[in-house]
């Protein structure tokens, strides 16, 4: 259940409907539906079984379980910063738009942003919100500030309260929520019919034909299928290191292979059958079809709190349709960002002995700090640019170097028995197979492609103003600075005997 909160996140309802609209309707589901089966999936069962492997050795985080599973190679430890430096880089901006949806719940039901609903109105609302410019709905970011400081607040403490204290607790209570707020808006807005009078087509049959229909011809493009991958690791969180953390806590015979599938597959439910039936048919709904294109080409920020609370200022229901939207996307956020930050907090507590409470204000410090620079440049993209690495190329790469050290030092054999090790289900002997050769070698056709294709013109800041280009160097500094605390951390670790050398057999 605590994976599935992992999993079920923003990501679920703002990110997969646009990316799906964007790239080719129906048609982006086969490419999306192949990185399930041979990247999403395998990787899952990778990482879990990693997890409870170095849990079973005390190791909670990547350097540990790394290290372990290396026989000790000097380098592993250091790899395995991997998986602490992207979750928490996630969080860093991922928390601050969890911010936003308690905050949207909130106008929902004071009718704060009833009156922004006119063309363009709603992104003002939005950027006086943020404080990306002063105007007549807010004076600076104070009310984004303050209510920042409650969702982080929450966070620390479910944290503070420890895994089943804390993390279990927040997963048994939330999950049910989001399941039944989704359901309710899915059938709300799938019995809109055609509510604008004057566009009788502007109705869900065709909306769902947008989102649905496929267009084949986009699947030439290796973009799609680079979009597909990228939207499969940020929304099952593989790659970025929380499954292994989470699966730490487990007990030697704890089963891993049919959790692995049941967290993939509620969070499928709530993505592909409850997200996909919302917020872009929704648009489609309101603004036709060509509008609801337009709308998805801005991005999922922009169809979340500009577009969707035009559309249920339209709807009526006193906010309340509009409170049960963001509180979705509240709860959904808060599952997913405490699995974001226990990576690093794991961490602290096992290989520098911190107490978990000292662990949670060492984190929060750090958590602190990047996200109020975060908070404070937002309107110079540096949030985007932090999204960038930290939620799509980063998570790709490190399944990759995940699935390389489990086929090579834990070697198939073994891997696929520790995998089965209490399993309650026996996963097909074909996936012996796909994790062998199929996605290691995915992982590199679409990691080159990718770098010809977007990385190195964004990497090199090709076309981009100077400002924009000195902001996105200074989050590249901010991340980089980061990135060496966390070698720091590491290196001081294995100065007190954490990552000792290890004998064959203990491998
Ligand atoms: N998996 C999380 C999401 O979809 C990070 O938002």
């Amino acid at each position: 259940m605590a994976v599935a909160g992992s999993a079920v996140g923003l990501g679920n309802f703002l990110r997969f409907p646009v990316q799906a609209a964007q790239n080719g309707g129906g048609a982006f589901m086969v490419p999306y539906i192949l990185a399930m089966l041979l990247l999403g999936i395998p990787l899952a069962w990778v990482e879990w079984t990693m997890g409870r492997y170095g849990g079973q050795h005390q190791h909670g985080g990547g350097p540990g379980v790394f290290h372990r599973l290396t026989g000790g190679k000097p380098w592993a430890k250091y790899l395995g910063i991997i998986t602490i430096f992207i979750p928490l880089c996630i969080t860093f901006y991922y928390i601050y738009i969890e911010t936003w949806t308690l905050s949207f719940a909130f106008f929902s039901l004071t009718g704060q942003y009833q009156d922004a609903v006119a063309a363009h109105e709603m992104d003002k609302f939005l950027a006086g919100f943020m404080g990306a410019e002063s105007n007549k709905y807010f004076d600076g970011p104070w009310t984004a500030i303050s209510i920042f400081s409650i969702v982080f607040a929450l966070n620390y403490w479910v944290l503070y309260k420890g895994i089943s204290g804390g993390i279990e607790k927040l997963s048994k209570i939330g999950m049910p929520i989001l399941f039944v707020c989704g359901i309710i808006l899915a059938v709300r807005v799938l019995t809109l019919g055609s509510p604008v009078a004057e566009h009788p087509d502007w109705n869900v049959n065709n909306a769902l034909g947008f989102m649905w229909n496929p267009d084949w011809s986009r699947l030439d493009e290796a973009k799609v299928w680079i979009a597909a991958a990228g939207q499969i690791f940020f929304t099952l969180s593989v790659g970025m290191g929380c499954i292994m953390t989470y699966a730490s806590y487990l007990k030697s015979r704890d089963d891993v292979a049919l959790s692995g599938l049941t967290a993939t597959s509620a969070n499928e439910f709530a993505e592909v059958v409850l997200g996909g039936s919302i917020a872009v048919v929704a648009a489609a709904v309101f603004f036709g079809v060509a509008g609801a294109q337009e709308i998805a080409k801005q991005g999922s920020f922009n169809l979340g709190f500009v577009t969707m609370p035009y559309i249920f200022a339209q709807m009526g229901g006193e906010g309340l349709i509009g409170f049960i939207w963001f509180i979705l996307l509240f709860v959904a956020g808060v599952t997913s960002s405490v699995s974001l930050i226990e990576p690093l907090v794991t961490f602290l507590k096992d290989e520098l002995n911190m107490t978990r409470g000292k662990a949670i204000f060492a984190t929060g410090l750090v958590n602190l700090f990047i996200t109020g620079f975060i908070i404070a440049t937002i309107k110079h993209g540096t949030l985007d640019e932090m999204d960038f690495w930290a939620g799509s190329v980063l998570p790709v790469v490190s399944g990759l170097i995940m699935v390389l050290i489990f086929n090579i030092y834990l070697g198939i054999d073994k891997g696929w028995d520790e995998m089965h090790h209490g399993a309650l289900i026996q996963i097909p002997k074909f996936y012996k197979f796909i994790i062998r050769f199929i996605t290691p070698a995915y992982l590199i056709l679409l990691l080159t492609f990718w770098a010809i294709q977007e990385w190195w013109p964004i990497a090199t800041m090709q076309g981009v103003e100077a400002d924009k280009a000195s902001w996105i160097s200074i989050t590249r500094l901010v991340m980089a600075g980061f990135l060496v605390l966390l070698v720091y951390w590491v290196w001081k670790a294995d100065k007190q005997g954490k990552f000792p050398k290890l004998h064959k057999e203990a491998k």
